[in-house]
């Protein structure tokens, strides 16, 4: 079979799209036909080496590497002691989450049972690739853990703020894959959502529920709004802070990149900071998916690359201003 691989870290144009062996299934994995995979950040940092995380945190890798967690496709084989899943059935998850071994930027892919769920059936296979890694991160931070692990770079466990009936909620790089779903998410638990992005984003955000857009080219949403519950940032950076001040006492500030807080501020102003690392969860994507069943969240596509083109995903990822997914297509 054809899969991506890269030799060495680098650039977009180390990826390469080479004739690999087919992948076995061990106990509790099932083979799937991949029709499509998504592209997420943790590809790129797998790309460029994960440098990314401080030196001391940094894996040892071991090439050639094939990047990919999240992909949508068709079971074509299970191991004898799944029960979940048959040949024929399509499929979409997010694989082995935290790791670096998902491989599902390729035609097949071994992948644990456990993290995977019935592909929503009115969802295409492109938009079931591009939800996984985004919406379980959205899930986690703001709906249900669903685990028990605390965040590599705090030590703390997260506890999601329940979102109830007329909290309001920021979502800063609401375009972003992680950020259209939170919008959604937060929009279904009927708070009042502002949404924060480049100014070409704003009909696709009003579209998903956005009650108040803030182009932040132009506004700093400081300046314009207070008394938030509830701020999720997925965007972060060295100025992460400017967020603290829109949010009101005993509201919650929850970074999606790492960044760090200065405990005394945080507690001077009353508000808590709270991360989580997203893990694989294929129950929770069951129940997101009948969500995106009902219609209640939907999928954006920033644009589609096949699958040899890697490599200029890759490139447009690296433009930034993404809106909703970017995604490889595999079966034409
Ligand atoms: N904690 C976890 O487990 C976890 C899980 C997944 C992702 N992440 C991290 O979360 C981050 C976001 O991931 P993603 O997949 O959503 O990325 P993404 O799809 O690339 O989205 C990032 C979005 O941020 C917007 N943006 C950039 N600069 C901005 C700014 N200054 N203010 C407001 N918006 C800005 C971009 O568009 P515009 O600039 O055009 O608005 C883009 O839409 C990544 O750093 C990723 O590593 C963490």
């Amino acid at each position: 079979m054809k899969a991506i691989q890269f030799h060495e870290a680098g650039g977009p144009e180390v990826l390469r799209y080479e004739e690999v062996p087919m992948p076995e299934i061990g106990p509790g994995e099932v083979l799937v036909r991949v029709h499509a995979a998504g592209i997420n950040p943790p590809d790129w940092y797998l790309r460029e080496g994960m440098k990314v995380m401080p030196a001391e945190l940094r894996p040892t890798l071991e090439y050639p590497l094939t990047p990919g967690t999240d992909m949508s496709g068709v079971v074509r084989a299970v191991a004898p002691d799944v029960t979940a899943f048959a040949v024929g059935d399509e499929v979409f998850g997010m694989l082995r989450f935290p790791g670096f071994d998902g491989r599902t930027y390729a035609e097949y892919v071994a992948a644990p049972a456990s993290d995977l769920a019935p592909k929503p059936a009115g969802v295409d296979h492109v938009r079931a690739a591009g939800a996984p890694m985004a919406v379980l991160t959205a899930w986690q931070y703001l709906v249900e853990r669903g685990h028990e692990v605390p965040s590599p770079f705090t030590g703390q466990l997260h506890r999601p703020v329940p979102i109830t009936p007329g909290m309001t909620v920021l979502v800063n790089g609401a375009a972003g894959g992680v950020g259209h779903f939170a919008v959604q998410l937060a929009k279904w638990k009927g708070a009042h959502v502002i949404a924060v992005a480049s100014g070409r984003h704003e009909r696709f955000l009003r579209t998903l529920g956005a009650d108040e857009f803030i182009d932040y080219t132009r506004t700093r949403a400081a300046d314009v709004v207070c008394d938030v519950d509830l701020v999720i940032d997925t965007v972060g950076g060295p100025d992460s802070s400017r967020f603290l001040a829109v949010l009101k006492r005993g509201g919650t500030l929850l970074p999606v990149f790492f960044a760090r807080y200065d405990p005394e501020e945080t507690a001077r102003l009353g508000v808590t900071v709270s991360t989580i690392q997203v893990r694989s969860h294929g129950p929770q994507l069951a129940e997101i998916g009948r969500l995106f069943d009902e219609g209640t969240l939907r999928v954006g596509v920033d644009s589609t690359y096949p699958l040899p083109e890697a490599g200029s995903a890759h490139a447009r990822a690296a433009q930034g201003h993404i809106q909703g997914k970017i995604v490889l297509t595999v079966v034409p």
